[in-house]
């Protein structure tokens, strides 16, 4: 892996007085700057505020907003709430899975996806249903993924 450039997270803890109370804010601005939470920035910060690498884990895994990898270009989020699961939902993530060739939580190798698994999106009456990025798609079928990974490709 490339090593990071740890200065732009001097400034951004200078910018909040590596004040620990600020621990959200900073990991935002640092996702912001890096696309993701590289390990190494997270042990830097955990130095910067005094605190441990695992209290700043802990935060981490709380919050769906932050990664710790590096995201795809298009995020493909796959609703497994109950309603999409009744309307064939596991079915729809398996044909994603094996069309993509990777597991929930995963990039591609190309960095073209990040696939994710997420409760109900609050659609249900049109389930299943996945967000690619911003964009809603509804009453999927493995004809539908095909179309939609082939586009976004
Ligand atoms: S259960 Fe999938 S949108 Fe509600």
């Amino acid at each position: 892996m490339q090593a990071i450039d740890l200065s732009k997270i001097d400034k951004i803890l200078a910018g909040h007085q590596a004040e620990p109370g600020s621990l959200i804010p900073i990991l935002q601005e640092v996702q912001l700057e890096y696309g993701y939470l590289p390990e190494e920035a997270i042990d830097y910060i955990a130095d910067g505020l005094k605190i441990s690498a695992s209290k700043i884990y802990g935060v981490l895994t709380f919050y769906a907003q932050f990664h710790t990898q590096p995201q795809g270009k298009n995020l493909l989020r796959v609703c497994c709430g109950t309603a999409c699961h009744v309307q064939g939902g596991e079915q729809i993530l398996d044909h994603i899975k094996a069309n993509l060739q990777l597991n929930a939580n995963e990039t591609t190798e190309d960095g073209k996806f990040t696939l994710q698994e997420v409760a109900c999106l609050g659609c249900c009456g049109l389930a299943p249903v996945l967000v690619l990025n911003d964009e809603v798609h509804a009453k999927l079928t493995n004809e539908k993924i095909e179309e939609i990974i082939n586009n976004a490709r």
